[in-house]
């Protein structure tokens, strides 16, 4: 059997985990598979594409910056990408490159098994509106929950955001500057890149927590440390880095090109062993 290509797309790509999560999900199945990382800046990704395509490229990851132009370069995409508007799994099929997001049911599956959490009727704090909180905002809905209110600096992305998702009586947009009466959230999700700037802590008022609010960042090893010693000081009851969504995304990723779900527990424990930098929310 010949080696299939697969590859994660980013700008910058060397410290992605996906190359590690993937040979590790296709050992674990008995499947033969290439994953490399391609460093490709957003004006330079559609010929990158092209060529790992021509090169035997089967299918791909996408990250940041680059999940809104993967999106545009597809010519076929599933309904939870278009509600994204945003593409972080392509798969080439006829000579064409289908999209796909696996963000958001990556993450509703580590929050629902892994942390073990109930998000059905749960009021739910989205912090940010770029191509993260997009991401994952549709799958948090279609979790169940009960409400969604979206916070961006720029109100008009939170705005447009809800917008996208359709759903008025469950999503609402509000102001960073009102984040002191919004009341209480079962569930505080960060979805903005602010922690990727070292330079900057994270504050936000303590009235936003209860004794069993949880609170999530969407990134993971440093980048998630300001968010996550926040949320430790104001009382959440856990702080979750987003190491377990990136499994559970490459899972649903790999079922995609493979047809097979990889277990994922071993790998978690495996990174977050491995790399004592990232283990934030231990
Ligand atoms: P990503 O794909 O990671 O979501 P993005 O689309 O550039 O990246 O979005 C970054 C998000 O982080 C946005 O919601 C951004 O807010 P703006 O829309 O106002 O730019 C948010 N963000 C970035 N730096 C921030 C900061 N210092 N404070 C608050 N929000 C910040």
């Amino acid at each position: 059997m010949s080696t299939a290509r697969f590859a994660v797309f980013g700008h910058p790509i060397a410290q992605s985990l996906s190359p590690r999560i993937h040979a590790a999900f296709g050992r674990q199945c008995g499947i033969p598979l290439e994953y490399t990382a391609i460093d490709a800046p957003p004006d330079g990704f559609a010929a990158a594409l092209e060529c790992f395509a021509a090169d035997g490229g089967r299918g791909c990851n996408v990250t940041l910056p680059l999940k809104e132009i993967a999106f545009s370069l597809c010519t076929q995409a599933s309904s939870r990408a278009q509600r994204a508007g945003a593409c972080n799994t392509l798969t080439r099929r006829d000579g064409q490159w289908h999209g796909d997001t696996t963000d958001g049911a990556g993450l509703v599956r580590d929050l629902t098994g892994r942390q073990g959490l109930d998000l059905r009727a749960r009021r739910v704090l989205l912090l940010g509106a770029g191509g993260a909180a997009r991401g994952v905002a549709p799958a948090l809905l279609d979790a169940g929950i009960g409400e969604l209110v979206v916070v961006n600096r720029t109100p008009e992305r939170a705005d447009a955001l809800v917008d996208a998702l359709g759903e008025p009586g469950r999503a609402h947009s509000r102001y960073w500057e009102d984040l002191r009466e919004l009341g209480d959230f079962e569930l505080i999700v960060n979805a903005t890149s602010a922690g990727r700037d070292q330079s900057s802590g994270f504050t936000a008022p303590l009235s936003l927590v209860n004794s069993r609010s949880v609170a999530v960042d969407l990134n993971y090893g440093e980048a998630a440390i300001p968010f996550l010693a926040w949320a430790r000081s104001a009382g959440c009851l856990e702080a979750i880095d987003g190491l377990g969504m990136l499994v559970e995304q490459a899972a649903e990723a790999f079922e995609l090109w493979h047809g097979v779900r990889p277990l994922t527990d071993a790998v978690y424990a495996e990174l977050r062993e491995r790399d004592k930098t990232l283990a934030t929310a231990d």
